[in-house]
C-alpha cells in the first residue's frame, strides 16, 4: 500500500546515518533535461482518466498521481518526468519540482528493483527496528540511501509508514512486511535474491493482521452484521 509521507527537513547525514535519496537535482547521465520522457500508451490512458476527475481549472490536482505514474514507468522521478507532468498539467515546472522534492515517495535517483523502506520512527524503534536495519546492512553491505551493485535493492530509512501496531516493519516496493525480527528480515531478502516472489505480505509472526498476540478477542466466529438490516433499502 502506497502512502504519501511528508519529508522532514533534515540534513542528508545525521550522525553516521545517511538518509533517504536526496532531492537536490544535479544533471547526470541518467537524469538530465535532454533525456526524453513520455507516458506509454497505457499510462496515457491512465493519466487521462486521472485528469478527468478534476475540474479543468484544477487539473494540477493530478500532479502527484501523474508523478507516481511516471516514476512507476521509468523507475524514478527524473527531471524529464517532472517536466513532462508540468507540461501535461499546464503547471510551471518549479511547482512540480516542489511537489516531487517534498514527498519522500518520489525517488529522485535511479532505484534498485526492490525499494526497501525501513521505518525507524519511535514505535518501530522501540520494537527493534535498529536490529532490522542492522541485519539488512550486514546482509546487503549497503547503507541507507545506497543501492546494491547488482541493482536489486535500494535501502531507505523512512518515517512512520502507518503500520505501527505491527512494528517493526518495512516496505518492499508497495508491500508491507511486519512484526519483523532480524532473522525474518534476512529471510525476506534471501527469497528476493533467489528470484522468488514474496507470497505472504503483512505480519511474519503468525498474526493475521493486528489482533493481539494472544489471539483475537472480538468478532469470534460471528457473521459480520448485515448493515442493510438497519438502513434504508435504497441506500
Ligand atoms: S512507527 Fe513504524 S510504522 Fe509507524
Amino acid at each position: 500500500m502506497l502512502r504519501f509521507n511528508r519529508a522532514i527537513a533534515r540534513p542528508n547525514i545525521v550522525g553516521n546515518r545517511a538518509y533517504s535519496i536526496i532531492s537536490v537535482h544535479r544533471d547526470s547521465k541518467s537524469d538530465n533535461q535532454d533525456l526524453p520522457f513520455e507516458f506509454n500508451s497505457e499510462n496515457i490512458k491512465r493519466a487521462e482518466a486521472i485528469i478527468a476527475k478534476y475540474p479543468p481549472q484544477y487539473k494540477k490536482g493530478a500532479c502527484m498521481p501523474l508523478l507516481d505514474l511516471g516514476q512507476r514507468q521509468l523507475g524514478f522521478t527524473s527531471i524529464s518526468v517532472m517536466n513532462y507532468v508540468a507540461k501535461m498539467l499546464d503547471m510551471p515546472p518549479m511547482r512540480v519540482y516542489e511537489v516531487a522534492t517534498f514527498y519522500t515517495m518520489f525517488n529522485r535517483a535511479p532505484m534498485g528493483k526492490y525499494n526497501i523502506q525501513v521505518c525507524t520512527t519511535t514505535p518501530c524503534q522501540l520494537c527493534g527496528s535498529d536490529g532490522v536495519m542492522q541485519a539488512i546492512q550486514d546482509h546487503l553491505k549497503i547503507k541507507p540511501g545506497q543501492t546494491t551493485k547488482d541493482n536489486l535493492f535500494t535501502l531507505q530509512e523512512v518515517e512512520c509508514l502507518g503500520a505501527c501496531v505491527n512494528a517493526p516493519m518495512l516496505a518492499v516496493n508497495d508491500d508491507y512486511h511486519e512484526d519483523l525480527t532480524p532473522e525474518k528480515t534476512v529471510e525476506i531478502l534471501k527469497t528476493l535474491q533467489e528470484g522468488k516472489e514474496l507470497t505472504k505480505i503483512g505480519p511474519v509472526s503468525g498474526r493475521e493482521s493486528c489482533e493481539p498476540y494472544s489471539g483475537a478477542k472480538v468478532l469470534l466466529g460471528e457473521e459480520p452484521t448485515d448493515i442493510r438490516k438497519f438502513t434504508r433499502s435504497d441506500l
